[in-house]
């Protein structure tokens, strides 16, 4: 994040209280209310989180031992604990809510649908048969590579039905990144679907699919394929399977398989300090936990509500908002597969009119690039149903929070800046929005039960308001992640070395105001924030040195007023370094390498060649210098290390 940002949340004095006509009807109606549970949790975390577990979640054995740190940094929740989060998610609501609307679903065309509780558990159920008819079945990795569609739900809930470990993959990864998750996780089956929509063009996932088998996956035996874009694709008999025959005849019903509160629910990779993204593993009991009591906290979910989370199931916000928390809450979710700008930039504010959605949850980069198409849009549409507005995934700037709160919510609507993690599996700062007041660029203060603090790089706490530090969390709770999939040191260095086990280090650095409010100002390690996406520079970087031309590349961020980050690639090529023409060809076609070794998400929006990268004495890139290039600020670093200062005019661009 640069100066600037960290200066204009520093000077931001603005305090919105909870409006009171939302207050008064909030699960959670006052600051006192919210202290108290705090104040609860803080006295007794196992005793407070056993408590909610019991009345949130249906067992099917009631667990005796609520934590179990014996095994710490691996905790284990509620772990003698027997449950299904399908059943909790479904099964449960069928007695009073088998005909209420679960998913609301919107393609980008138009087409629209709409499934009932008991439309939904019929899905699962069929799906769920299907997948047991392939002999897949409890601990078996399935990975799910499918666009937006109300069946990538319906495939998570089988899988979790079933007890086997679903690992959903963005349908924005290249067949290479496919191919990797896919090994890693060792799965036996995928589904996927002939395509997906996005801005009038169709996603080619089964061919994506085909790519990445073909270079290896040797675990895989089963590929289910949804008929979704109508595009052609290849069918390779005895593996790929339709969806549509897989379900023919199946029973209308299938037993939950009955699992340990441990039992996996599913990997999820994200993108760290090195090259290799990681497999966050969740757990059954304390994960659906999490989801669930922050629909509630959080969202303030009541049973009239249409919630709109705009997040894609490929990412953590999909799991716990669309495919897990709203149902295990019993609510009204809607789901769109689409871009935000077909036919213009009103979409979003077209379906919230159309569909009367109540709560919002989107990512700021979505924000900044609708508010910059013009107010005119979201002007001409009948938003008065909305009733919260959230925002997740990056740090909000007050600007965007201010257009939100304005042009969206009408002054009216309390806005939520959401701050997690995919390791965290919940929420884990946010303001409750009936009680706590809220100010634009904070994502305010813990929720009850989680002990955030900002400590120096000895773990002390930092007592100075407005001090940075790093974001450590001092109390284990129920949706954290277990482990790193097959790879149990890096899950203890990643997240638990820095200060000798004793806290969980997210890897963000934050301060905290003279209010106790947390303003999260950035990440500590390499990992950057592009729209919201979560990218390793170490990968991008990999993939840059993989392509024949490359010798060497360092990647880091910029500043980017509508994606927040933007990605600046720093190359040294084998042979001369390219100019003007040549080098223009070479930029399209690193950008494009990086598309098929990634995803386009991860394409760099700038690329600038040089003879060497900077080093230091010990041959470490000086990545602040290269961050100080990249952003155009003036050079205070030490540079009489390099061996050829010219290499800077070069780094800047000069030719
Ligand atoms: C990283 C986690 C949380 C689900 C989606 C992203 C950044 C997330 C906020 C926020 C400032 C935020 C952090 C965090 N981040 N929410 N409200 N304010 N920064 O999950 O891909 O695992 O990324 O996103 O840097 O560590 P993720």
């Amino acid at each position: 994040m640069s100066e600037k940002t960290i200066d204009s949340t520093l000077s931001e004095q603005r305090v919105f209280q909870p409006p009171a006509s939302f207050s008064v009807k909030a699960r959670i109606g006052s600051l006192a209310e919210y202290q108290k549970l705090r104040a609860a949790a803080a006295a007794d975390p196992a005793g407070f989180w056993a408590a909610l577990a019991r009345s949130e979640i249906d067992w099917h054995k009631d667990f005796s031992v609520a934590l179990d740190a014996g095994k710490a940094p691996h905790y284990a929740w509620f772990t003698d604990g027997v449950l299904n989060v399908s059943y909790n998610c479904l099964d449960r609501h069928l007695a009073r809510r088998a005909d209420k609307t679960a998913i609301i679903f919107e393609g980008e065309n138009g087409d629209t649908r709409r499934l009932s509780y008991a439309d939904v558990h019929r899905q699962v159920c069929l799906f769920a048969n299907a997948l047991k008819a392939k002999g897949i079945g409890k601990g078996d990795r399935v990975v799910i590579y499918m666009p937006m569609v109300p069946e990538a739900v319906v495939a998570m809930q089988a899988c979790a039905r079933i007890g086997a470990i679903h690992s959903v993959v963005f349908g924005g990864f290249s067949a290479e990144s496919l191919k990797d998750r896919i090994e890693d996780a060792g799965a036996t089956a995928v589904i996927t679907a002939d395509g997906g929509t996005r801005g009038g063009k169709v996603v080619e996932l089964k061919a994506a699919c085909d790519r990445a088998l073909a270079k290896g996956c040797k675990t895989v035996e089963t590929v289910i394929v949804l008929k979704r874009a109508g595009n052609a694709v290849a069918m390779q008999a005895g593996r790929d399977h339709w969806w549509a025959d897989t379900v023919r005849g199946q029973a209308e019903h299938c037993d939950p398989v009955w699992v340990e509160s441990e039992h996996p629910l599913y990997l999820l990779y994200t993108s760290g300090s090195t090259g290799k993204p990681k497999g966050i593993q969740h757990a059954s009991g304390g994960y659906l936990l999490g989801a669930l009591v922050t629909m509630k906290w959080v969202f303030d979910i009541q049973d009239a509500d249409i919630f709109w989370c705009t997040a894609d199931v490929g990412w953590v916000t999909g799991h716990s908002y669309v495919a897990y928390g709203p149902l295990a809450a019993g609510a009204t979710l809607l789901m769109y597969e689409g871009a935000p700008t077909v036919p213009d930039a009103g979409r979003f504010w077209d379906i919230c009119a159309r569909h009367k959605v109540t709560i919002f949850y989107t990512a700021p980069t979505a924000i900044r690039a609708l508010m910059k198409l013009g107010e005119e849009f979201p002007n001409k549409y009948d938003l008065s149903a909305l009733r919260l507005l959230g925002t997740v995934g990056e740090p909000i700037n007050p600007e965007a929070w201010m257009w939100y709160h304005r042009v969206i919510g009408k002054e009216r609507c309390p806005i939520v800046d959401t701050w997690w993690q995919t390791e965290t599996g919940m929420i884990m700062l946010a303001p409750v929005p009936g009680a706590v007041p809220t100010k634009p660029g904070s994502c305010t203060l813990p929720l009850p039960g989680i002990d955030a603090d900002v400590v120096d790089e000895q773990g002390t706490s930092v007592t100075d308001p407005n001090q940075g530090g790093q974001l450590v969390i001092k109390q284990p709770w129920p949706s954290m992640l277990r482990t790193i999939w097959g790879n149990e040191q890096r899950y203890r260095d990643t997240y638990w070395a820095k200060f000798s086990g004793r806290y969980y280090v997210a890897g963000d650095t934050a301060r905290r105001d003279a209010d106790g409010y947390f303003w999260i100002m950035g990440r500590a390690d390499d990992v950057i924030k592009v729209s919201g996406h979560r990218l390793g520079t170490m990968e991008i970087e990999s993939a840059l040195v993989a392509h024949p031309r490359v010798a060497e590349a360092a990647v880091v961020s910029r500043p980017d007023d509508i994606k927040g980050e933007a990605v600046f690639a720093f190359v040294v090529t084998k042979g001369e370094r390219p100019r003007n023409d040549s080098a223009r060809a070479l930029t399209d076609e690193l950008r494009a390498w990086v598309s098929q070794q990634i995803g386009p998400i991860a394409k760099p929006d700038d690329i600038r060649y040089a003879e060497n990268l900077p080093k230091t004495r010990s041959g470490k890139i000086m990545r602040r210098l290269l961050r100080a290039i990249a952003r155009g600020e003036p050079i205070t670093q030490d540079i009489s290390t390099l061996e050829n200062e010219d290499i800077v005019k070069q780094l800047q661009g000069e030719r």
